[in-house]
């Protein structure tokens, strides 16, 4: 063997070496579950990572057709309608995508709002895609004004704009958006519009319903309320967002709504689907409907009312303005002057095992986010809520003790039924 070749091995065996060394890292974790508290993806319960374990079937098979019916049919519970729910295997990105590919055509105008970093996302996407976003400026601290939008619709006489898009939930900024308002606004101004939303990360945490609030397409993903991996988007369409599909002039086939829709009477995709990701999106389906869209939607106000009081009581600022708006599947905590959230989140993931959302684009630095949505209880909730707490002490963050026994107050009264009566208080 001369010198060069003997080199050559020792150099590709250290390199995998370093490469495995490097997998054994990435998949080691202390002792105990890590608390994966970013607002998704969110922590999948075990009963849905052993689903997605089963062997893949063939998805042209009598069984998969049982599967796909069942899949198809529940997850219209969950966006409350009697529509098609059309199941990509994309992140919540390709389904924004569908949305604008197959409701409307290039150059259309497009009344879209600003109310955080996912907004921007979507109005981007509108502009490389060659439509016409006009962009109501927002304060990342605030949902949409309703107002605002049936003004612009009122002035648009000759019905340019073809669609009006908003996202529920800002995950960005944890505040919700009155979608019932910015119907009657598209009402009021007597506008053909169609209505666009993004249910990323409010779909099976923050009450939402298609049918009753009249949206057109409801833009959702996999990997937050429905507590699954990342991996699946999906569309619910109206009758009106199937009738502009047809002539929608967007050169697209992977995204088409009409092909899907089709193959699924069937229980079946006319393309390969995510096979395991549908058994997981079966057993997580189970698991909300066993505990009740209304369950679910309580405890995630629990939660959300608990985080609240603790960010309150350690003397910190939440970053929606508006209470009517708090998002009950997330909070954003703004920073006192001088500290830095990505510091802070660093320490608390390096001592206590715990990721929390990081402040994204405008507020990066200023704020960090307490996911508290998906497969949560209200110790999931505690343990959440101390690890910050210990974590503004360790990084000398001014702040006051107290935000756990607060938290505890809220969650001690919802248990002993005492919750009305807190809702009054607050
Ligand atoms: C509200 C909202 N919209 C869109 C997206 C983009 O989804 P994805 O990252 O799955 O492509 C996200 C992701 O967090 C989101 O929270």
């Amino acid at each position: 063997m001369t010198n060069l070749f003997r080199q050559a091995r020792a150099a590709a065996w250290a390199l995998s070496l370093l490469r495995a060394i490097a997998m054994l890292k990435l998949n080691s974790h202390p002792a105990g579950r890590h608390f994966l508290q970013i607002p998704g993806p969110t922590n999948v319960p075990d009963g849905v990572l052993r689903a997605i374990d089963y062997p893949t079937i063939d998805h042209r098979g009598p069984e998969f057709a049982v599967l796909g019916k069942k899949v198809l049919a529940e997850i219209r519970q969950v966006f409350q309608t009697r529509q098609p729910v059309v199941i990509y295997p994309s992140s919540g990105t390709g389904a924004w995508e569908a949305a604008l590919a197959n409701a409307l055509s290039p150059g259309d105008v497009v009344l879209m709002y600003e109310t955080g970093h996912f907004a921007s996302l979507w109005k981007k996407m509108a502009e490389n895609l060659g439509l016409k976003p006009e962009f109501i400026a927002g304060d990342w601290r605030s949902g949409v004004d309703a107002a605002q939008i049936e003004a612009r619709l009122a002035q648009d006489k000759a019905r340019a704009i073809k669609a009006v898009c908003v996202v529920h939930n800002e995950t960005s900024t944890g505040v919700t958006s009155d979608i019932p308002a910015v119907r009657c606004a598209i009402d009021n101004a007597k506008h053909p519009a169609l209505l666009l939303v993004d249910t990323i990360s409010s779909l099976a945490s923050i009450d939402y319903r298609h049918d009753e609030w009249g949206v057109d397409v409801t833009v959702a993903g996999s990997q937050k309320g429905l507590m699954l991996p990342p991996g699946l988007g999906f569309n619910a369409v109206s009758e009106k967002a199937v009738a502009a599909a047809k002539d929608s002039k967007f050169p697209r086939s992977y995204w088409r709504w009409d092909d899907i829709i089709e193959a699924n009477k069937g229980g079946y995709w006319h393309y390969t689907p995510s096979t395991n990701l549908l058994y997981g999106l079966s057993a997580a389906l189970d698991q909300l409907l066993a505990e009740g869209l209304l369950n679910v939607f309580a405890r995630h106000r629990r939660h959300g009312d608990a985080t609240r009081a603790a960010v309150r009581a350690w003397g910190l600022e939440i970053l929606c303005r508006n209470p009517a708006e708090y998002s009950d599947s997330l909070t954003a905590v703004m920073m006192p002057e001088g500290s830095d959230a990505d510091a802070l989140r660093a320490l608390i993931l390096e001592k206590f095992n715990m990721s929390l959302g990081t402040g994204l684009s405008k507020v990066k630095g200023k704020v960090f986010r307490i996911g508290h949505l998906g497969d949560f209880n209200d110790l999931t909730l505690l343990g959440t809520l101390a690890g910050v707490e210990m974590g503004l002490a360790l990084a000398k963050v001014p702040h006051r003790v107290g935000g756990v026994q607060a938290a505890m107050g809220v969650l001690a009264a919802c248990a002993a039924g005492r919750a009305a009566e807190l809702a009054r208080a607050a």
